[in-house]
This record gives C-alpha cells, sequence and structure tokens, in this order.
C-alpha cells in the first residue's frame, strides 16, 4: 500500500513537496490533512493548489473562517478548513455533499472531523512538527493510488 514520508526543513519546502503532489494530482481526489494547530496543513495545502494552477500562491488564505474556497480552473479546488466545524449540524452548512457532486480535488484541514462516505480516491496526509524548530515530517499514504503516476519517491530524505 503506497505510504511514504518526507521532511521539510522550512515552510518554502513544506509548498515544494505540495506542488510536486500537486502534480501527481488529477480530480476526483479527497485530501485529507491531519496535524495540530501550526503543523503546516495550510502551507501545505498552498504548495498543491498554487501547483494545481487553480491560484496563485500569494492569493491563497487560510479558510479557517469561510470553511471553504473554491478555485476554478482547469477543474474545480476546493480548500476547507473544519477547524471551527462542531457537530453534525456544522458539517452539513458546509455543503460538501455538493462539493463531491462533479469531480474536484478537495482538501480539507482538520480532516478528524469530517463524517463521510464516499467513492473518491482518499490521501491521507499527516505532518507533525519535531519540536521547536522548523522541520516537519510528512507522511502521505495514497491507498487509492490517487497520486498519479508518484511511483516511489525518496524514503526517508
Ligand atoms: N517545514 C515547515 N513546513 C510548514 N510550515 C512551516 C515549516 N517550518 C515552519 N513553518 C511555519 O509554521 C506555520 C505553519 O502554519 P500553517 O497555517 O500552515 O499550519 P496549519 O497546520 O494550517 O495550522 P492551523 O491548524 O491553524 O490551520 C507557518 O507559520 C510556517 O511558516
Ligand atoms: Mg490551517
Amino acid at each position: 500500500m503506497p505510504e511514504f514520508e518526507r521532511e521539510t526543513r522550512s515552510a518554502e519546502e513544506t509548498i515544494a513537496f505540495g506542488a510536486e503532489l500537486a502534480a501527481h494530482l488529477r480530480p476526483p481526489a479527497l485530501v485529507l490533512l491531519y496535524g495540530e494547530l501550526g503543523a503546516g496543513k495550510t502551507t501545505l495545502a498552498k504548495g498543491i493548489i498554487s501547483g494545481l494552477g487553480a491560484a496563485r500562491l500569494e492569493d491563497i488564505t487560510s479558510p479557517t473562517f469561510t470553511l471553504v474556497h473554491a478555485f476554478g480552473n482547469h477543474g474545480l479546488v476546493y480548500h476547507v478548513d473544519l477547524y471551527r466545524i462542531s457537530g453534525r449540524h456544522d458539517l452539513d452548512s458546509i455543503g460538501l455533499d455538493d462539493l463531491l457532486a462533479e469531480p474536484a480535488v478537495i482538501l480539507v484541514e482538520w480532516a478528524e472531523k469530517l463524517a463521510l462516505r464516499t467513492d473518491w480516491p482518499v490521501i491521507e496526509i499527516r505532518l507533525e512538527s519535531s519540536g521547536a524548530d522548523d522541520r516537519r515530517r510528512i507522511r502521505v499514504r495514497d491507498e487509492a493510488g490517487a497520486l498519479h503516476g508518484l511511483a516511489q519517491p525518496a524514503r526517508g530524505t
């Protein structure tokens, strides 16, 4: 089962890794992002979204308060943040089912809050800070092979 990890040493490296992933990503795909506050979920999402060509880096901000940002281009890209969501009612208000109605790339921060059944290929990404420095361990799990052609990227760099 395709699972690999990467360590980055700066936000820039995480963005670059996101762009690398984006090059292998095509809709439909559900990208679930896990990690503590400040782990780098939004930073990685920026790399993926800009890498997909859906928006410029500087135009991508955290959807913490808006909950969903939609980017249109060659296919739809949605950036969702569930941090402020509590309970089924809130979750329903986001209208995730509508987002899943047509092929898109959907990135979800605080994905542990998601209760969803879908046929879409799911990519799980876990970000961990190792402590006080800028290193982040990023683990990618792509059970459905949604990262097309990404055979076996360099392990444990
Ligand atoms: N290697 C790294 N990868 C990603 N971000 C890093 C790294 N090193 C330092 N940072 C910094 O850590 C912060 C990560 O913030 P970011 O908003 O991406 O986290 P988040 O997981 O989305 O947090 P939140 O739970 O609040 O949404 C940024 O300030 C970024 O510059
Ligand atoms: Mg965030």
